[in-house]
């Protein structure tokens, strides 16, 4: 089989729920502490040994592409001032992979931003990440695991974990028809059921191992929820054509997508870096005003 090499991450939302820090700027681009999310998601791509990505972008897409290229001034800058640990840094982020950009013409739903990377994909079985979710974990990244899986199975893996029984309605969603080892064979893919209305808690959450046989799919351009043209739906049928598993990956996952998720991501990171002490303090010295 051959080893997945590409992978895309489409960056080309509205970011509605970020207003207005994103009328100018990719949500991707808002950093957790210092770095942007999607240079986290970059890292675990690469950590995964994949070697091409092609990033979709929207309009305000500049500064992704200034951010994995280099800048000359800026190094120049910083090398001289013997700031070499930021110079370190600065350059990591232009070293990463092979990066590549396309345009999505029409916000039209994730599903026609995967569509807009056909040609670069071409005839292998490929990566999907998400910048809403950051996954966090000691061992194989999330991507990683599911190309161990598609390496088992030769299929397509749709990464889920459970979330909570009033959260189903803001997912895609699995009916799961059983399985063992965390991977399981599905009877149905839904996105965003209605409340009340979900077939499981299993939760399609921004990983994805996808066979070429999705572009077909995709193709038809069939509307879903809200409107937009989904991935999950192209999943579905594929489904009924070729197997997809999906695979409840190990690892902390970090809702980034929305802004309460962000704020508590943020305070989570920051407590597991050298700004722990200071912030322990501050949040001690903030709760006591509260409970005052
Ligand atoms: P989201 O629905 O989370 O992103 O899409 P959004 O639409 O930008 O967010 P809100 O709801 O308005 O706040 C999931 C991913 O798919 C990308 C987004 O950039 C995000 O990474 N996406 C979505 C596209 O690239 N194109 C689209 O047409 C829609």
């Amino acid at each position: 089989m051959k080893k997945v090499k590409k992978a895309i991450i489409p960056a080309a939302g509205y970011g509605t729920r970020f207003l207005p820090a994103t009328k100018a700027l990719p949500k991707e681009m808002l950093p957790i502490i210092n770095k942007p999310t999607i240079q986290y998601i970059v890292e675990e791509a690469v950590a995964a040994g994949i070697e091409d990505i092609i990033i979709i972008t929207g309009k305000p897409k500049r500064a992704i592409e200034d951010h994995f290229d280099k800048n000359y001034e800026l190094e120049a800058e910083l090398e001289q001032k013997g700031k070499l640990d930021l110079l370190e840094k600065v350059r990591q982020a232009s070293n990463l992979a092979n990066i590549y950009y396309v345009r999505q013409k029409e916000m039209a739903g994730l599903g026609d931003a995967i569509l807009t990377a056909k040609s670069f994909i071409g005839d292998e079985a490929f990566a999907v990440l998400l910048g809403d979710d950051i996954v966090v974990n000691d061992g194989l990244t999330a991507t990683k695991q599911l190309i161990e899986q598609h390496e088992k199975t030769g299929t397509s893996i749709v990464g889920v974990q459970r979330v909570a029984d009033d959260a189903t309605h803001r997912y895609g969603i699995i009916d799961p028809a059983g399985g063992r080892d965390r991977l399981y064979e599905v009877n149905s893919f839904v996105e965003k059921p209605a409340a009340g209305t979900a077939p499981s808690n299993l939760a399609i959450l921004g990983r994805y191992l996808l066979t070429p046989g999705i572009f077909k799919h995709l193709e038809k351009r069939q509307v879903g929820a809200g409107g937009e043209i989904q991935l999950t739906d192209a999943i579905q049928m594929l489904n009924k054509e070729e197997k997809v598993f999906a695979y409840d990956f190990e690892g902390r996952r970090y809702d980034v997508g929305e802004t309460d998720g962000f704020v508590k991501t943020t305070i989570d990171f920051a407590l597991q870096s050298e700004l722990k002490d200071d912030l322990v303090l501050y949040l001690r010295e903030k709760l006591a005003e509260l409970e005052k």
